[in-house]
């Protein structure tokens, strides 16, 4: 009978530890900030905890969370969290917020605040970066000499990214940046910043390929969704914007060589009392670049100040744009199933380059009103075609 006892205890135990193992081996290591000191009382600078644990995490050879519990961290100096990792997969868990200095020089000329660059696999998870932009905005205001400021969160050089139900605010400069990189998907993310803050830009996609932006809302002071030269195959949707600047391509072309920008989609968006809702926008400058293959479609509008705007004449101070004539080269945009309310009687307007004019521009089933009044369209050096109801009527 003892004998049977021990026999199935030793079974037991034996069955036990296996589980343990098999655990340990399938679950990710966590790696809290607070291991390293972290304070999370939004005052002590926990730049140095940060950076221990990303290497510490980084430097794990089976999965690995970094772990930021519910409080508040200041990180006082811009931070790099570096890869490539050794693992495959690498978490950034955040329950808590990230907190920058105030001040309108306290990053000094730096142009990224939190940035992760060369890492495969990253996940960011939940969390909330507070940029505290205000003084820096004030600066601004007041003319004085300020520093550009930083970008809250940049994601550099990376591939297979996911951020999810991350929430930035007051960035300083723009609030996230995916920049040289790879499959990437934002989904669930949270932006604020006031209406009249400057530069502020939500996310600004540039030089990347197969990036995601689903079910966002954004609300700050310039562009919803910026997008520069060398994106390729974007996709936003499930998209609420404003206030703000609304999405824009470009400005594109202000440099002589530039990368296209190619495979664009925007669908189920809604603009409210943005400055712009769909725009392309070049610089009146000679330029190799293009913008081809664009799809904006069930796209709602309330009270948006230049609904439909393609403008190949951006030129600040008229300065440095011989002849006015943008090189950009516009073709295979296409405007589907586009409703609302335009704040200005012109609600769609393409003013394209005389020297490289708009090409394959597409419009249907466009229902734009100006003050329960029918809108107006204007058209400059631009050929397209038009299917189903399209109000304002089409200059195409
Ligand atoms: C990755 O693992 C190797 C050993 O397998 C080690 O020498 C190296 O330091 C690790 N890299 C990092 C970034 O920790
Ligand atoms: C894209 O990244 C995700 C992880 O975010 C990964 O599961 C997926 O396999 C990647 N897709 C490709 C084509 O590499
Ligand atoms: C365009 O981009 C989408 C993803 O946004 C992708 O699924 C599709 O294959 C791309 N099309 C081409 C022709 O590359």
């Amino acid at each position: 009978m003892n004998l049977i006892i021990s026999i199935i205890t030793s079974i037991l135990i034996l069955l036990t530890m296996s589980c343990l193992i098999a655990t340990t081996l399938a679950d990710p290591v966590v790696i809290s900030v607070t291991d390293f000191g972290a304070k999370g009382d939004g005052r002590t600078d926990s730049s140095q905890a940060f950076v221990m644990a990303w290497t510490s995490a980084c430097s794990s050879e089976v999965p690995a969370t970094m772990y930021v519990p519910r409080k508040r961290f200041l990180i006082s100096s811009p931070v790099e969290f570096q890869g490539p990792c050794n693992g495959t997969k690498i978490e950034v868990k955040i329950d808590g917020s990230i907190v920058a200095p105030d001040g309108a020089q306290s990053l000094g000329s730096s142009d990224s605040w939190i940035m992760f660059s060369h890492v495969e696999g990253l996940v960011i998870n939940g969390g909330a970066f507070d940029g505290v932009g205000s003084s820096l905005w004030a600066c601004k205001a007041s003319q004085q000499s300020c520093p550009e400021g930083p970008t809250t969160l940049t994601i550099f050089g990376s591939n297979n990214v996911e951020i999810r139900r991350v929430t930035s605010i007051n960035a300083k400069l723009y609030h996230i940046v995916v920049h040289s990189c790879e499959n990437v998907t934002l989904e669930g993310v949270r932006i604020y910043a006031p209406k009249d803050s400057p530069n502020t830009d939500g996310v600004h996609v540039q030089n990347s390929m197969n990036v995601r932006i689903l079910d966002t809302g954004i609300r700050t002071g310039d562009d919803c969704i910026s997008i520069g030269p060398g994106t390729r195959n974007l996709w936003i949707q499930r998209v609420a914007c404003g206030p703000g600047h609304g999405i824009s391509i470009g400005s594109l072309g202000k440099g002589l060589e530039e990368d296209g920008v190619e495979n664009v989609t925007v669908k189920n968006v809604v603009f409210s009392g943005t400055q712009n809702g769909l725009r392309i926008k070049s610089w009146g400058r000679p330029s190799n670049g293009y913008v081809k293959g664009v799809v904006f479609k069930q796209v709602v509008m309330n009270d948006v100040q230049n609904p439909i705007l393609i403008d190949q004449n951006y030129c600040p101070r008229n300065e440095g744009c011989p002849n006015q004539n943008s090189g950009i080269k516009i073709s295979g945009i296409t405007y589907t199933d586009i409703k609302g309310t335009s704040a200005s009687r012109v609600a769609m307007k393409f003013d394209c380059s005389d020297t490289s004019p708009c090409m394959d521009i597409g419009l249907q089933d466009i229902e734009l009103t100006y003050q329960k009044q029918p809108a107006q369209s204007f058209c400059k050096n631009v050929r397209g075609m038009t299917l189903g109801v399209v109000n304002p009527p089409s200059c195409l």
